[in-house]
């Protein structure tokens, strides 16, 4: 059976400061995760065959494949980069409470279907996602670097889950997981790193 793996990006400057969206690089913690990942693809792939990495276009995912083995070809997709967070790209979560009340209220009682101004929702993603989950089910061995919506989607589809679902999806940082598709459903291993 075919797995995929899935991964979000190591910790980024953003993710510190607690903003959203954005194009910022790793943290020193980031940069730890990276530096592991190879030997957490090591464990989960269990022998030397080489995986394919999409990424974003985003330098936080980018940064994160970047210590995987030079025999992994890469390969980065706009299609994965994050959910876009339009007026509100960069902003802190109470920062668009102040601002934007009245969307931040909007956004918590349908977050599926809350699209920021200028942005994206959920189901926007969905949408974008279609090829990339045609791509895949065509693809072996794939490790997929990206970010938390794009992932919690990717990972809501491969579950069987309602896409309508996807928001809480729970898909943490430094954590690596492979989704084998069985007859009965999909097994799911996950290896987090100790940083
Ligand atoms: O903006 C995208 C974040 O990765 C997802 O966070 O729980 O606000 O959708 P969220």
């Amino acid at each position: 059976p075919r797995s995929v793996w899935l991964s979000r990006h190591g910790e980024s400057l953003y993710n510190l400061y607690g903003r959203i969206g954005g194009d910022a690089e790793l943290s020193p913690r980031g940069v730890q995760y990276a530096k592991k990942l190879p030997e957490l693809v090591r464990q989960s792939v269990g022998g030397d065959r080489p995986l394919t990495v999409w990424t974003s276009t985003l330098k936080r995912t980018i940064s994160t494949a970047k210590y995987l083995p030079e025999t992994y070809n890469q390969l980065q997709w706009k299609a994965l980069d994050e959910l876009d967070a339009g007026v509100c790209d960069g902003m802190t979560y109470q920062e668009i409470k102040d601002v934007y009340p009245e969307d931040f209220q909007a956004r918590d009682e349908d977050k599926y279907n809350y699209r920021y101004r200028g942005g994206e929702s959920y189901r926007d993603v969905v949408i974008r996602l279609e090829p990339i989950i045609m791509e895949l089910e065509r693809s072996e061995d794939i490790l997929i670097v990206t970010h938390q919506a794009i992932l919690r989607c990717i990972y809501a589809y491969f579950m069987k889950k309602d896409q309508s679902r996807s928001p809480w999806m729970n898909v943490p940082l430094h954590c690596l997981i492979k989704l084998t598709p069985r007859a009965y459903g999909t097994e799911e291993e996950r290896y987090q790193a100790d940083i």
